[in-house]
Order: structure tokens, then C-alpha cells, then sequence
């Protein structure tokens, strides 16, 4: 009896000090340090704030000639103040191990969050050995320098995975189970590095996790990526700079959720108890096209479109202007055309589900776009 009585207080203990740990304060002593490789990415932005909200104390690796989302890495130091440096900056380059053994050697970080990569899909048809030098050896570099300094037990991997690995796809919608075929440089990279997240979970007991994420969007997506790349110039259009929009595949289709949201799951996956891969997607897909209908309403533009294919465009129905033309320069060697996420294991093992839908994302990006364009007209 007294044991059971024993077990029963130690068990109430650690759930009062979990439920303590998650809501904890941001004031007082850091509770864990995490280092994101990758941290002015729009992930690492996201993920840095996430975990400074959580009074993580932050380390975040940039390479030194960065100057992508220069204003929100100075907006996350302006959180520290004298006595609290919770969010440091160190330069570092994945393809540098030397450079990634001596970060973690010296921080001794409790997670690491790997966000870092070259991760253009289309890009990476143009330089195919660096982004595998980048995307996949330079996850070993991390994978390695965790298992050197027998640090398995006390740091936790994150692996910034993605539905690209399933590629040209075996069945819709897609899950954990689901084989992968590559169809970029990019995706073969990252299946590298998915499967040797793996290899040292099963070899080394390396607490590694992958999160096969969906694409997510925000209004700190790089430009090059169609979503943004659309939001801007429905932005432009409706202040008179940009006539037409130039675009590829129309009829690609992609299960597109909030990045904010997506973020967060990184953090879930490394809070279990077993290390585990998922599939986090919203489980709704739109084409291209809709994305770019949807736009141009936003700011109560209808389109109608003519022709198909690459001769495909779209006017203007008030102005019978042409507003979006397809040009070819930007279809892809070979292409992923339907991706769709069942992230059915997530939402049963780690309760997360998207909060924001697909028309909530566009507002978020379109008000964001036109207030940044008006600025710039303003200035
Ligand atoms: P992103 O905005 O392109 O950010 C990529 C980050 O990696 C940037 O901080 C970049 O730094 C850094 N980086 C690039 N090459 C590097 C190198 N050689 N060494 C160190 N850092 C390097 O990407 P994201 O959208 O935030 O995505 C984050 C991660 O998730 C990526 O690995 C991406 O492949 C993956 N992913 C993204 C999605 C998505 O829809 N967003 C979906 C699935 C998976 P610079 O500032 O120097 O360029
Ligand atoms: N970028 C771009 N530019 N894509 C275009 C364009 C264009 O002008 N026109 C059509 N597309 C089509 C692409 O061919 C693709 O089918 C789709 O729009 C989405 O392209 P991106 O926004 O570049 O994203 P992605 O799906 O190739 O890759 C992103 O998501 C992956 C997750 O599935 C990246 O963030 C990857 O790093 C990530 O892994």
C-alpha cells in the first residue's frame, strides 16, 4: 500500500511539473535552449518567436552574408534585454561540419530544429550537387555531431521533411505509410536526409523526428514561391504597378496550410515520449489557378481565363486586359502535380489540427502584401 501510495505522489508530482512547464511564464530562468539551423527562413522565424514565447532561450544559426528577414532577427533581439540574452545569433553554414560540431558542442542545445535548406524546388534543377551537399549531407553533419558527443540522450532532432518526397504519388491523400518517388534534386535530397534521420533513430537511439510537412504559407514566404509570388502582384495590380502576371503550372495542386500553425507541431513532435514521424497537412488542396482567382477577388478583380496549357491566360472581366499569362521558363524538368495530406496520426497522437483555413491564409497574405506595397508607394 504505502508503495502505491509512493508511486501515486511521485506521478502527481510530474504531472503538476508538466503542467508547470507548459505554462511557465516568459520571465525567470530559461527552461530549455533550442538551436534552429535555418532561423531566417520564414520557419525559423516563426519557430524562434514559438519557442521565445515558451521562455526557451533561443540560438539561432544564420550564414553570415544572410539578409533574408533581416527586420524580424533584429525584431527577436530586441527581446532580450541586459539580464536576459534569450535569443543569440551564431553564423554557420550546414555544409561546414566543423562548423555544425562546434555549434552544438559549445551550446549543448536540449533541442535542434533543422530548418536550413536549399529549398527551391525548381532551384535545385540548376544546382543539383549543392542542394544535396546542403539538404541532405548536411543533416548527417548534425546527425553525426549528435551521436560524436554521445549527446543521444539529451538532445532531441527535428528534421524539417516534406510532401515532396511523395512526389509523382502512389494513392491520395497521403500518410506516414504512403511510398515516396522524388521528382526534383530537392526531393531526393530530403529523402536522404529523411531516411538517415531514421538510420541513426534505429542505429544510435538518436531522438530524431521528421515532420513530412505540406506546404505553408505566410506573408514572410520567400517570393519566388508561387504563393507570395501571387499575392504581390494581385498587390501590385490593384495600385496600378504591375500589369500582368507571369506564371507556370496552373493546374498543379497543393494542400496548403498557415506556417504559424506548422511551427507549432515541430515543437509537439519533440515533446513525446517516443520519437516518431508525421504527415502535417490541412487535407484540402487548391490549383494553382484557384489561388490566383482568389487573389484578384481579394481585391474584386474577376478573371476569365482562355486557352489551355502553356498558352493559357486570364483577363481582367471588367477591363478585358490581360492580367496573368503562363510562360513556360517557369515549369519545372518534371513536376509534382497533386499533393494532399492525411494527418490523421498527428491530430489523434499530438491534438494538433490547422486553425487556419485556406481563405484565412490569402486575407493574412493579401492585407500583409497591400499594406507593404501601399508603404512603398507612400515613401
Ligand atoms: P526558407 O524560408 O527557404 O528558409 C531556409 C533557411 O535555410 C534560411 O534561413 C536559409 O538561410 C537557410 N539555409 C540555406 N542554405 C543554408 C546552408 N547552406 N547552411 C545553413 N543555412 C542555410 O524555408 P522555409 O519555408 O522556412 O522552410 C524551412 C524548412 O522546411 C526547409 O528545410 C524546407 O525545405 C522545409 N519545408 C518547407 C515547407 C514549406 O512549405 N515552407 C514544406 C516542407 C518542408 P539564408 O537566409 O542564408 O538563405
Ligand atoms: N515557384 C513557382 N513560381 N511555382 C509555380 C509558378 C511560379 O511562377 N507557377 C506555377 N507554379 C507551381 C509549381 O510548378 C508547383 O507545382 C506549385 O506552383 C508550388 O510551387 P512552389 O510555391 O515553388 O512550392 P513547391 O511545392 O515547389 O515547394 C515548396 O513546398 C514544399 C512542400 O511540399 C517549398 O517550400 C519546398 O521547400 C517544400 O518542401
Amino acid at each position: 500500500m504505502k508503495v502505491f501510495l509512493y508511486i501515486v505522489s511521485c506521478l502527481a508530482i510530474l504531472v503538476s511539473n508538466l503542467h508547470a512547464i507548459e505554462n511557465a511564464p516568459e520571465t525567470g530562468t530559461p527552461l530549455k535552449k533550442a538551436l534552429i539551423f535555418g532561423v531566417t527562413g520564414q520557419d525559423g522565424i516563426y519557430l524562434a518567436e514559438f519557442l521565445l514565447d515558451k521562455n526557451y532561450e533561443v540560438h539561432g544559426v544564420k550564414r553570415s552574408d544572410s539578409k533574408k528577414n533581416a527586420n524580424c532577427i533584429d525584431m527577436l533581439l530586441g527581446r532580450n534585454s541586459d539580464e536576459k540574452q534569450r535569443f543569440v545569433v551564431h553564423y554557420g553554414d550546414l555544409r561546414d561540419k566543423v562548423n555544425t560540431n562546434n555549434l552544438i558542442c559549445t551550446i549543448m542545445p536540449d533541442e535542434v530544429y533543422n530548418l536550413a535548406a536549399q529549398s527551391h524546388v525548381k532551384d535545385s534543377f540548376d544546382v543539383p550537387a549543392y542542394t544535396i551537399d546542403v539538404n541532405g549531407l548536411g543533416v548527417l553533419h548534425i546527425l553525426e555531431s549528435i551521436r560524436m558527443l554521445n549527446t543521444e540522450k539529451s538532445i532531441r532532432f527535428y528534421q524539417a521533411s516534406t510532401s515532396e518526397l511523395f512526389g509523382k504519388v502512389h494513392e491520395i491523400p497521403q500518410t506516414e505509410l504512403t511510398p515516396f518517388y522524388p521528382r526534383s534534386p530537392y526531393g531526393v535530397a530530403k529523402l536522404c536526409a529523411h531516411w538517415i534521420s531514421i538510420n541513426y533513430r534505429e542505429a544510435y537511439n538518436v531522438f530524431s523526428c521528421n515532420g513530412i510537412l505540406f506546404n505553408h504559407e505566410s506573408p514572410l514566404r520567400d517570393e519566388t514561391f508561387v504563393t507570395r509570388k501571387i499575392t504581390l502582384a494581385a498587390s501590385r495590380y490593384k495600385y496600378g504597378l504591375q500589369d500582368i502576371l507571369y506564371i507556370g503550372n496552373l493546374n498543379a495542386k497543393r494542400d496548403w496550410g498557415y506556417a504559424k500553425d506548422y511551427v507549432e507541431v515541430m515543437w509537439l513532435m519533440l515533446q513525446q515520449s517516443t520519437p516518431e514521424d508525421y504527415v502535417i497537412a490541412t487535407g484540402i488542396n487548391h490549383t494553382v489557378r484557384e489561388f490566383i482567382e482568389q487573389a484578384y477577388k481579394y481585391i474584386g478583380v474577376d478573371i476569365k481565363w482562355y486557352e489551355s496549357d502553356q498558352n493559357e491566360y486570364g483577363i481582367d472581366t471588367k477591363t478585358g486586359k490581360v492580367i496573368v499569362a503562363v510562360k513556360p521558363e517557369f515549369f519545372r524538368p518534371t513536376e509534382v502535380d497533386v499533393v494532399l495530406g492525411n494527418a490523421e496520426k498527428a491530430r489523434n497522437s499530438l491534438k494538433w489540427m490547422p486553425k487556419t483555413s485556406f481563405n484565412e491564409l490569402l486575407q493574412i497574405m493579401m492585407e500583409s502584401d497591400l499594406k507593404k506595397i501601399s508603404k512603398e508607394i507612400e515613401r
